[in-house]
């Protein structure tokens, strides 16, 4: 999800910081990297979903805290939430919430909020950080909480984890069941259909993710990844590779996401039951133009 956002360093990233730190951290890793092709054949695996790294809820919040190239990165997005939470109210659902990165910023501000997530371990720490939120164990594309809310928020790049239209299908049918008259649903997704997107989503060399403390006190990982994108299906994969500093081993995790092209998604919700109301490029409530970064979409059920 983030390694696109590392690449836009005009809108988020401090460039010149952001070098620096790159090139110490490169400086810091590339001993550990020096024997890592080589060995990489006979020890790297591919791990099931269940058990991710990048899925574990302790690992994913420090894998971000520590992200390399977009300084605050996990904070982000929240004044923008935050705005929409004053606009539009609450009760407030959260698809795809994780660790609560987002949810719990708004129920600090007394906002009523509901996360549902599919993982455990992500559920697991956000319930140790906050009984202020209900967290619900769910599938994004079939869930029935038995309840309405005046705002649906689908945050950072999740709807990625729709890998096709029937799943994007199922999912908004789900959001329309929960969604109260008047309610508003808002979704941030990045936006692909730029050249800068493009040469980032097929530029497949591996770079530097992330460097943070093991949650077992196991010493320091180091993440890289790499890219790979068809775009005949619009999938995008990202291979994340751990390793321990001072270690040959090295575990690779591939996530698979897909990308949604902006008249795609508008098709998408308009012939799903949603009429867009506004249409934003950035956090700062610009536009959606030709180079913008994001797309940001505020719904509302037809009429
Ligand atoms: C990159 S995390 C984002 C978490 C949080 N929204 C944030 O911005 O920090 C993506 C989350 O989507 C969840 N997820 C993926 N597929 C899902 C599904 N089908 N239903 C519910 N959650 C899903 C994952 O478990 C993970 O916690």
């Amino acid at each position: 999800m983030m390694s696109i956002l590392a690449k836009h360093s005009g809108i988020v990233v401090d460039n010149s910081k952001a070098k620096q730190m790159n090139n110490e951290l490169e400086a810091r890793v590339s001993a550990s990297f020096a024997s890592s092709e080589a060995t990489k054949k006979e020890n790297s695996s591919v791990f099931s979903e269940q058990e991710y790294l990048h899925y574990d809820g302790r690992h994913y919040d420090l894998i971000y805290e520590n992200y390399c190239l977009v300084p605050k990165l996990t904070t982000l997005d929240i004044p923008f939430w935050l705005d929409m939470a004053s606009q539009y109210g609450d009760p407030i659902l959260e698809l795809s919430c994780g660790t609560g990165r987002v949810a719990l910023p708004l129920a600090d501000k007394g906002f009523q909020v509901t996360g549902i997530d599919i993982a455990d371990s992500m559920l697991e720490l956000a319930r140790k950080k906050s009984a202020q939120v209900e967290w619900i164990k769910a599938d994004i594309q079939k869930f029935d909480l038995a309840k309405k809310f005046n705002l649906i928020i689908f945050p950072i790049n999740c709807i990625w984890h729709l890998l096709n239209i029937e799943a994007v299908e199922a999912c908004f049918s789900c959001v329309k069941k929960h969604l109260e008259t008047g309610g508003k649903f808002v979704i941030d997704i990045f936006n692909p259909a730029t050249k800068a997107s493009l040469d980032i989503l097929f530029d497949s060399k591996k770079n530097l993710y992330s460097i943070y403390p093991h949650p077992d006190n196991k010493g320091t990982v180091v993440v890289t990844y790499s890219n790979e994108l068809d775009l005949t299906q619009q999938i995008y994969k990202t291979k994340l590779f751990f390793k321990l500093v001072g270690e040959e081993q090295e575990r690779i995790e591939e996530i698979t996401y897909r990308l949604y092209f902006p008249q795609e998604l508008e098709a998408l919700l308009k012939y799903n039951g949603f009429k867009i109301e506004k249409k934003f490029g950035a956090y700062d409530g610009s536009p959606f133009s030709s180079n913008s970064f994001q797309q940001i979409f505020v719904c509302s059920l037809q009429d």
